[in-house]
């Protein structure tokens, strides 16, 4: 019988394979889906709370698994790399990610990890940049993301936007939570993210 960590796969995938963008098309055939599962112990975080709220602003295409989170959240591994040091307290009660597969997720995978990331309304999430390539699909709309030197350009929901190696980014919420889905691909795949932009900091 499936649990939840299989549906919860299941739908993070079906999810992936509506997108239409041949960018994710190619991650999505390259990843090995049959993944061990691993077993971890439920955590929860202040920034759940925006979870129904996440259901409520996700496109139709991405209900399915925005609401499925939602109603399992006390299931769920929820994890911060971050702490109050790095960009305070606020920060903090409104910022969590679930990884779904990886090196640390629900799903095993040395190669690739996957999963949702949460932050509240009107947080800021400054330049920071990593080994690994990214790719982040906002599920819900109205957030600002800026890359390298650029400005700050509003992402509509289901938009792809991609990160190579060690280039900096940032986004900013406005008055509603975002979850974006991200595939992390290519080096240390638990990485802390280096704050500040690249050769700045
Ligand atoms: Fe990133």
């Amino acid at each position: 019988m499936p649990t939840i960590f299989d549906d919860l796969l299941e739908r993070f995938q079906a999810y992936l394979g509506g997108v239409d963008s041949d960018l994710v098309a190619d991650e999505v055939a390259r990843i090995g889906w049959d993944m061990p599962v691993r077993s971890l112990e439920p955590r929860a975080l202040g920034c759940l709370n925006h979870l129904d709220r996440i259901a409520e602003l996700a496109t139709p295409d991405a209900t399915p698994l925005t609401r499925f989170v939602a109603d399992h959240r006390d299931a769920l591994r929820w994890g911060q790399t971050y702490t109050a040091a790095d960009f305070g307290q606020g920060f903090i009660d409104n910022y969590g990610w679930l990884e779904v597969f990886g090196t640390r997720g629900h799903f095993v995978n040395e190669e690739v990890a996957g999963g949702l990331l949460i932050l509240g309304p009107n947080i800021v999430y400054p330049d920071h940049h990593h080994i690994a390539e990214e790719i982040y699909i906002p599920l819900t709309g109205g957030t600002e993301w800026r890359m390298g030197e650029g400005s700050f350009h509003r992402r509509a929901a289901g938009e792809v936007i991609h990160h190579a190696s060690n280039v900096s980014h940032a986004m900013r919420t406005g008055t509603e939570p975002l979850m974006a889905l991200y595939l992390w691909r290519g080096g240390p795949l638990a990485q802390k993210s280096t704050i500040g932009s690249r050769g700045r900091s």
